[in-house]
Parts: C-alpha cells; sequence; structure tokens
C-alpha cells in the first residue's frame, strides 16, 4: 500500500472516530446510563485556555470520580448466569418469530460472552484510563500556568482512597500531566483506611444507620419499582426481546446495568444488552436510579451531606494557606454527588417521588455523576480581590450563594462559615 492511502485510510479512521465519539445525540439510549454514563459523552470538548480579565489564576483544587470501572462482584456473577441464560432463550424466542432485535444485533448478542471476572470486581477499565489521561491533559491546557508540566512534589498534591479504581485514576491523571519519566516520581499521600474527608460518609456511623440502612430511604424507588410506568415499560422490554412472560424489575435492572458498564467500557460499540430499550424505557430506568441517588447521596436528607463539609473545609483550608497550587482528590460517586449537593447545585424545587417520572429534574445522574465526573475550583487573584471559579464536568458553574461565576472567595468562606467551624466529624456521625 502507498503511504499516501495509508494516510487516507489513518485520517478517515481518525475523523470517523472522532464522530462517533462526539456525535452522540441527545436521544441516544447511552445518554441515560445514571452512574455508568461514559464520561466521554458528558465532558466540555473546549479546551481553550481559560482567561479572565484583570485575574490571574493561582490555584487549583478538584476532586475527581474514578474513571470507567468493572461491575461489582455480585453484578459480574449476575451477567454470567442469569445474563447468559437469557441470551440462549432471546435467540430461542426470535428463531421462533417472537421479538423485535434486527439480524444485526442477533448476531452481536449471538457473540456475546461475560469476559469479566469476578477476581476483578470494580477494577478501573482501559477506558476508565483514557478517560483519566484526557481529562487530565485539557485541564492543564486551560490552566497551564498553575498545572505545570514540571512536577515538583511542594506543588502537587494527589490523593486517593484505598481501592484499586481510584489509585489507578490518581496515576493515569498523573500520565495524563507529566512525561511518563517524571509521573514514576509522583509522589501519592499514603491512602487511609478511614478517611474522613474523601469518603466521609462511609464510616459515618449516624448516616450508614439513619439513611444508608434505613429502608425508608429507598421509599420513593420502590414506590417508582411498583409504578404503571416501570410495568410499562418491563412489558416493553420483554416484548421487545421476544419473551412471552414480563421479565422482573431485577432481571430488567440488571440488563441496564450491564448494559452501562459494557457500553462505558467500548468506545466503539454499544452493549448488546441496552437493545431491550427504548428512548422512553432507558429514561424510566435512570429515573428509577435517579431516585434511589436522590434520597440516598442527594437532597433527601440532611445527614447525608452535611459532613460533606469535611471536603469544604479541606477545599478553604487549601486555598488559604497551603502552599501547594494544585490538588487533586480521587474519589467515589457518592462523594461527588453529596458534594454537589452541600453546594446545593442541581437542587430541585420539590423532593423526586416515585408516582410518575420528573422529566424535567436537574437532578440526573447521568448528566451530574457519571463516571470521572468532577468538580473544580480555581483561585483567581483579581484586582478586586481573590476570587473562586467552579467548574463542573470541566464547565464553568455558577454556585447558586454566588451572584457571578467569579465568586468572591471572602464571601463563600462567610456563607459557610458556620458549617466549616461546626464541621465535628465525631459529633456529627456519632449514634
Ligand atoms: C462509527 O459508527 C458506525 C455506526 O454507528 C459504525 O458502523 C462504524 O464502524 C464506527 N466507526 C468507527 C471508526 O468506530
Ligand atoms: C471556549 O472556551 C473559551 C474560554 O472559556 C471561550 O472564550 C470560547 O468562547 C469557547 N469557545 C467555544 C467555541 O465555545
Ligand atoms: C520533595 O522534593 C525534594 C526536593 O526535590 C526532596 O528533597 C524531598 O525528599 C521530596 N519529598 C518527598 C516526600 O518525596
Ligand atoms: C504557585 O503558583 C504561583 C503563581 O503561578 C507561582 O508564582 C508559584 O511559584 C507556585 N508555587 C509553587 C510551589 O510552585
Ligand atoms: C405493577 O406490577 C406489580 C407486580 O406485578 C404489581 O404488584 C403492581 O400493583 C403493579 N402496579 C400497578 C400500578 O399496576
Amino acid at each position: 500500500m502507498n503511504i499516501n492511502l495509508l494516510k487516507f485510510v489513518f485520517m478517515y479512521l481518525l475523523i470517523t472516530c472522532a464522530l462517533n465519539i462526539s456525535c452522540i445525540k441527545p436521544d441516544d439510549i447511552r445518554n441515560y446510563l445514571g452512574t455508568r454514563t461514559p464520561y466521554r459523552f458528558k465532558h466540555n470538548k473546549n479546551d481553550t485556555r481559560l482567561n479572565f480579565l484583570s485575574c490571574k489564576e493561582r490555584k487549583i483544587w478538584m476532586l475527581v470520580r474514578h474513571g470507567s470501572r468493572l461491575p461489582s462482584a455480585k453484578d459480574i456473577v449476575g451477567a454470567q448466569t442469569y445474563l447468559k441464560d437469557l441470551k440462549y432463550e432471546i435467540l430461542m424466542q426470535h428463531r421462533n418469530g417472537r421479538g423485535e432485535l434486527n439480524e444485526e444485533q442477533l448476531r452481536r448478542l449471538g457473540g456475546w460472552t461475560c469476559d469479566m471476572q469476578v477476581e476483578n470486581q470494580k477494577y478501573l477499565t482501559l477506558e476508565g484510563q483514557d478517560e483519566m489521561i484526557l481529562l487530565a491533559e485539557r485541564m492543564q491546557k486551560r490552566l497551564p500556568k498553575i498545572i505545570k508540566h514540571e512536577y515538583q512534589n511542594q506543588t502537587f498534591q494527589f490523593r486517593y482512597t484505598p481501592t484499586q479504581r481510584t489509585q489507578q485514576s490518581a496515576r493515569y491523571f498523573a500520565l495524563g500531566l507529566f512525561d511518563k519519566k517524571i509521573a514514576q516520581d509522583v509522589v501519592f499521600e499514603p491512602a487511609v483506611k478511614v478517611d474522613t474527608t474523601l469518603r466521609f460518609y462511609k464510616h459515618c456511623d449516624r448516616w450508614q444507620k439513619q439513611v444508608k440502612k434505613n429502608p425508608e430511604t429507598y421509599k420513593e424507588q420502590m414506590l417508582y419499582g411498583n409504578s404503571r410506568e416501570m410495568n410499562d415499560t418491563l412489558e416493553i422490554v420483554s416484548r421487545k426481546l421476544g419473551f412471552d412472560r414480563v421479565l422482573s424489575l431485577d432481571i430488567v435492572a440488571l440488563m441496564y446495568r450491564i448494559c452501562g458498564f459494557e457500553t462505558s467500557q467500548h468506545k466503539h460499540s454499544t452493549s448488546p444488552w441496552c437493545y431491550g430499550f427504548d428512548e422512553r424505557s432507558i429514561r424510566r430506568l435512570e429515573y428509577y436510579y435517579d431516585l434511589k441517588h436522590y434520597w440516598l447521596d442527594g437532597y433527601g436528607h440532611e445527614l447525608t451531606y452535611r459532613p460533606a463539609c469535611m471536603l469544604m473545609k479541606h477545599l478553604v483550608d487549601n486555598m488559604r494557606t497551603q502552599r501547594r497550587n494544585a490538588t487533586f482528590l480521587f474519589a467515589h460517586s457518592g462523594t461527588l454527588l453529596k458534594l454537589l449537593t452541600h453546594l446545593q447545585l442541581y437542587k430541585p424545587n420539590s423532593h423526586l417521588r416515585g408516582h410518575s417520572i420528573d422529566e424535567d429534574r436537574t437532578f440526573r445522574v447521568s448528566d451530574i455523576d457519571c463516571f470521572a465526573s468532577n468538580i473544580a475550583f480555581i483561585l483567581y487573584k483579581c484586582k478586586d480581590g481573590d476570587k473562586l471559579l467552579t467548574l463542573h464536568q470541566e464547565k464553568v458553574v455558577r454556585l447558586p450563594m454566588c451572584d457571578e461565576e467569579l465568586c468572591p472567595l471572602d464571601h463563600l468562606i462567610d456563607y459557610y462559615k458556620h458549617t466549616i467551624d461546626n464541621c465535628i466529624y465525631e459529633d456529627i456521625c456519632k449514634l
């Protein structure tokens, strides 16, 4: 093959790939995969340098949810058993003239196997690595003065929770910032088992008892699980896949989760377990899980987002006193959601309820808490004082307690003074 042809093929592939990745339409079901939604559909592609008149950037503090990961052991086993059996049943039903999948879908479903191993449960995937590298590169392009290519241990802080997925996320993020050789020398703070900052909820006994293990927390989700809308959805999904019975919510929810995990892992293909869903049914599954997160990790209970003051304290300490210019913290879905809630972002006018779907909600986990979700605060020294800029998913957001996107640091500190001064973990969390 001559060089020009090779070049042409390469360019063609590059362009079609770029198009495939960036042209996810709003009605694409892959937008609605909840906490398993891939970050490549959600991030801000504009990575031009951030510039504010009469302001100089000084510091960044960023909290990042780990990238795309493998399912839990329970879901891997579910895929290997229930879904494997369902696959044969779906293929058989279609041979008997039932179901609505097309030839191509049947071929892909026929070729499906669960290649995930239980030992690797929750490990960061290759796509998760990419998400971190690319996120780091874009952030560096936006803020070259504070996220420098040269590494100094006095300038950068990297910290993660004691899990493979956050540790690897931190490493790949560092790989996105520095040369490979330098990245090897990056100092990561030792992960601590009971981390009351990065995972303030996990060891918060009062929250565990009153919220996490309290059946009331899941009441609205259960209500929606039994609603007419959900029953219709189960029927539609079952019919589409060719069943003459109605699949249970447990099974359809497992399909939805595996659809999410597999789609987030593979850039160029959609999981066959998404085929049962159309836009309407996937939005209902999305809502079912939004209800869970709203009541477990969001605005449902004050006790859920109150201990996020631990992170606010870390942020404010960092902005006021620490010498470090760049802090990167790697944590979990639950950490992000509770901090977003503490900041009063995406707050609905009234609580989300299970009787029917709220289509207009802003609290939408697919958007605000997908894999690799992140929130960053950037300190600017401006002519008229210190200001803080907030980026969520790399997009500028205005905090509700501030009039402007560039929020005066003193104002924010005043606003949270009471919370931060009274942020005594033991008091908030003791039973
Ligand atoms: C892009 O998507 C189309 C259809 O969705 C698919 O046929 C094609 O192979 C994809 N191209 C690449 C380079 O992934
Ligand atoms: C990209 O972001 C920069 C900085 O925020 C902004 O000035 C510019 O208008 C954006 N470009 C596009 C095409 O949105
Ligand atoms: C940080 O770097 C300094 C000088 O480059 C070195 O002396 C020091 O040991 C380093 N600290 C750590 C924790 O690696
Ligand atoms: C932090 O950033 C400021 C402003 O860009 C710079 O002057 C200073 O040297 C940086 N501090 C360190 C420790 O790199
Ligand atoms: C939905 O189906 C479940 C289980 O079959 C049933 O208990 C429930 O009453 C149904 N809900 C409605 C609103 O019909």
